[in-house]
């Protein structure tokens, strides 16, 4: 008895330690359970679903908006045997009656009569800038779930879904009847964020993004991949020899294990140094080796390459099929 009362008191300070926790938690940062975010979505839940033509027949304020949308490819899909969700105004902005409420045609007549433009009273409807970020990427996961829109596989656990980064700070379902992300929009879409990145591109050594031969998204899938740094590819390696296969080997002479991360010597987006070197030659190279003298330059130990690019002899620095004249590997040809 005794025993059981003791576990008893060790049990109520633990808990209270628990909920101590989680009171800091919860006022850092509130931990909403997915129904929550759902209960965010379904609108007032005094009004009904009206329709798009009901919602918008009677003002015509919208109707830019609906003419890009219904030629959009989520517009289109009212054709019932498509199977796929019909998708109107009121799926992401939550179900029309009351914002409607009260205005007929006579009225917006009465009102621009008196110069006065009729506004339905949307703040009955959702009010999606508020959500917090969770909430305004379930408005599109509720249609693109990972079986939907495959692209969306590792969406939850990736760095922009976990950085608060929601499907409409890079999707503006509004901006027009396209909504295909064109490559030409992506250099903007993602240097709006990522101002260092932008800044790299701008060094003397870049890869040509700026040039728009390549892309942010031929490396990274901006949905996440379930790869470091959300890299398209499992490694470094494999993201760069997709179009560096010459790189790739393997070759009978390696350079070490050195060529497994590119990384070791490249930077991934630009670089003051040329070829995208972390290090300028032939600094690079002493950062593991020691400068040795050749038969071909000055007999001074020790200086004898230290002013030299190394590569201007070790020209296949990546590796190489064939031997040195001594036989060894030392990437001369
Ligand atoms: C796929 C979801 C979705 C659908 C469908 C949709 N909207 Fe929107 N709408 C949004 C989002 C997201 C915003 C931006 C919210 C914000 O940041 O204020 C928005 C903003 C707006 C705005 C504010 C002005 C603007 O351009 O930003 C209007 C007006 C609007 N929508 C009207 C409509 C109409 C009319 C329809 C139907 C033809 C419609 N929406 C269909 C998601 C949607
Ligand atoms: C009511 C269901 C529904 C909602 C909500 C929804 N979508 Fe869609 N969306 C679709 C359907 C259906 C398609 C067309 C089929 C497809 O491409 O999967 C589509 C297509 C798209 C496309 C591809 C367009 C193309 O031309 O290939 C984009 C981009 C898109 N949606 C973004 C969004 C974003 C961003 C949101 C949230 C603001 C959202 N969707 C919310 C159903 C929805
Ligand atoms: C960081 C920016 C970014 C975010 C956040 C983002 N997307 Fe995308 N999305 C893109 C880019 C870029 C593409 C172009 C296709 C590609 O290269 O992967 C794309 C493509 C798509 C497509 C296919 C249409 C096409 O152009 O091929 C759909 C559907 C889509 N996204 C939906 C979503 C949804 C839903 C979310 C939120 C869960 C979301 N996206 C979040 C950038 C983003
Ligand atoms: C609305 C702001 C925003 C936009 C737009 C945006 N990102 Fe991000 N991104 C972030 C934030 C926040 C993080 C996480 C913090 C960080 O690493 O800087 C991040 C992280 C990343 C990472 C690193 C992931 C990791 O594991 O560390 C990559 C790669 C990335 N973004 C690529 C992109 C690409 C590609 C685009 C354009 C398609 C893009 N981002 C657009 C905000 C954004
Ligand atoms: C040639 C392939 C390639 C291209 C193109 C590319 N990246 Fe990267 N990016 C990488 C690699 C590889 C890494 C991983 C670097 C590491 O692990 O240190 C990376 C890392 C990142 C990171 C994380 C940075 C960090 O220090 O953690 C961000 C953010 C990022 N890239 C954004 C972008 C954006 C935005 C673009 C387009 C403007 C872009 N990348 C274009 C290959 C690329
Ligand atoms: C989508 C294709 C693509 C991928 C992936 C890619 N590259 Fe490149 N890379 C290019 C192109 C295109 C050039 C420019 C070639 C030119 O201008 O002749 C280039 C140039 C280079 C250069 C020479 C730069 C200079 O200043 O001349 C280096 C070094 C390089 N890439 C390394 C890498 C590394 C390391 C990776 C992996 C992180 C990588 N590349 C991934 C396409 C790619
Ligand atoms: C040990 C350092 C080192 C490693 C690791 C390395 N590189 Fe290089 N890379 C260099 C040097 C040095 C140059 C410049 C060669 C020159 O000066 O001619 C270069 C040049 C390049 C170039 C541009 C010139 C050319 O030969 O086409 C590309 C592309 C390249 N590397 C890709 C890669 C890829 C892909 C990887 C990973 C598989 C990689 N590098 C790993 C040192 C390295
Ligand atoms: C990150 C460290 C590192 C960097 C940077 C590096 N190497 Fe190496 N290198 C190695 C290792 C480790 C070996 C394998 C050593 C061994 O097998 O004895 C090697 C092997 C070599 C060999 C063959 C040596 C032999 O005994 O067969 C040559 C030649 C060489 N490196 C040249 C260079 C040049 C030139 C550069 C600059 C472009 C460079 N390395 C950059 C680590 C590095
Ligand atoms: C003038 C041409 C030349 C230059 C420049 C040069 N090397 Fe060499 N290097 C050689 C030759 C030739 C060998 C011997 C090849 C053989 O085994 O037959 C060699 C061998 C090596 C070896 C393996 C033998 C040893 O000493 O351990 C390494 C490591 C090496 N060089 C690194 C470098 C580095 C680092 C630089 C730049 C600082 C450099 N080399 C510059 C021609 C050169």
């Amino acid at each position: 008895m005794r025993a059981s009362l003791k576990h008893l008191i060790y049990l109520l300070i633990f808990l209270t330690f628990i909920f101590i926790g989680c009171e800091t938690l919860r006022s850092s940062k509130p931990i909403v359970p997915i129904r929550e975010y759902e209960r965010m979505l379904v609108g007032r839940l005094d009004a009904d679903y009206v329709g798009t033509e009901t919602c918008l027949s009677a003002c015509h304020y919208h109707d830019k908006i609906k003419r890009d949308f219904d030629s959009s490819t989520m517009g289109a899909q009212v054709i019932a045997k498509t199977g796929l969700p019909l998708v109107n105004c009121e799926s992401c902005h939550g179900p029309g009656s009351l914002a409607i409420k009260g205005i007929t045609p006579e009225k917006v007549k009465e009102d621009a009569r008196r110069g006065i433009r009729t506004k339905c009273n949307y703040e009955t409807l959702i009010d999606i800038k508020s959500l917090p970020a969770p909430a305004k990427s379930l408005i599109c996961l509720k249609c693109h779930t990972a079986n939907a829109t495959f692209n969306l596989h590792n969406w939850n656990a990736g760095p922009h879904a976990i950085n608060d980064v929601t499907c409409i700070d890079c999707h503006n379902v509004h901006k027009g009847p396209d909504l295909i992300v064109r490559k030409n929009d992506l250099a903007n879409m993602c240097e709006r964020c990522h101002q260092e990145i932008k800044a790299a591109f701008s060094l003397i050594s870049h890869h040509p993004v700026p040039e728009r031969k390549i892309y942010c998204t031929d490396c990274h899938n901006p949905h996440g991949s379930g790869n470091e740094k959300m890299l398209r590819r499992p490694t470094v390696k494999q993201t760069c020899t997709r179009c560096h296969a010459e790189k790739e080997g393997p070759f009978i002479f390696e350079h070490a294990e050195n060529t497994e991360d590119c990384l070791t010597c490249h930077r991934p987006h630009g670089s003051v140094n040329n070829n995208l070197l972390t290090v300028r030659l032939p600094f690079l190279c002493l950062q593991c080796h020691s400068v040795h003298r050749t038969s071909a330059t000055s007999s001074i130990e020790g200086k004898a390459t230290f002013n030299t690019r190394c590569t201007d002899c070790h020209s296949q620095i990546h590796g190489s099929d064939l031997p040195s004249t001594s036989g060894k590997g030392r990437f001369i040809q």
